[in-house]
């Protein structure tokens, strides 16, 4: 079995991207949204998503780190980037990249509410459902998924975001042990999950 396989081709983010754009002009009503996307896994589909929006949008960026002492998240998020503009009176709109456990975008939601949006609303790429641990709903989703997942700004160990595609690693344990392993995808046309 390859180590990874395509899930969505860039030509199906692209599609999605398209719908997910037209849903949040919807909602938005005519508004200048203020786009907060949460580096560094998100910056790859903010920049699709607001050329796809095609609306006078402002765009800031925040960097989060999660604390995990053992094995597996413990839920201590700290702020690394802060935003660099007021959210007071802004319909403001999180761009994420992926929410699995939800601990990263619940400790988002808790700070910037408290700086009086007039709206606050989350657009993640990838909703892993199966994984939620907090307890919030994502406003805006791309696709969901229950893998590990590579390629359209998400990496392994910082690495793999370039990937046009997103894919699936189908053995975490085997590219920890060798983060290389997947270096020969950058090269070679990679195989499908459904194929
Ligand atoms: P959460 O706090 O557990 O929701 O973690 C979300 C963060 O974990 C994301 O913003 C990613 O940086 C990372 N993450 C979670 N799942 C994946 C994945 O499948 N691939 C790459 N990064 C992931
Ligand atoms: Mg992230």
């Amino acid at each position: 079995m390859a180590l990874a396989e395509v899930v969505y081709s860039k030509e199906q983010i692209a599609a999605r991207i398209d719908e997910l754009a037209a849903e949040l002009r919807a909602d938005l009503a005519g508004e200048r949204p203020l786009l907060v996307s949460v580096l560094k896994g998100s910056v790859i589909f903010l920049s699709d998503l607001v050329r796809a929006l095609g609306i006078d949008v402002d765009v800031d960026f925040m960097s989060i780190s999660s604390y995990s002492g053992g094995p597996g998240p413990s839920g201590v998020v700290r702020i690394v980037k802060d935003l660099e503009d007021p959210l007071v009176d802004r319909h403001a709109v999180i761009v994420e990249d992926i929410v699995d456990t939800g601990f990263s975008l619940s400790y988002l939601l808790r700070t910037l509410e408290t700086r009086s949006p007039r709206s606050l609303k989350v657009c993640a790429l990838i909703d892993k459902k199966v994984s939620r641990i907090a307890d919030l709903e994502v406003d805006f989703a791309g696709f969901t998924s229950d893998k590990f997942l590579i390629g359209y700004g998400l990496d392994f160990q910082g690495r793999y975001r370039n990937l046009p595609y997103l894919a699936a690693v189908t053995d975490i344990a085997a590219l920890a042990s060798n983060p290389d392993a997947l270096v020969h995808i950058f090269q070679e046309p990679l195989g499908r999950a459904d194929s």
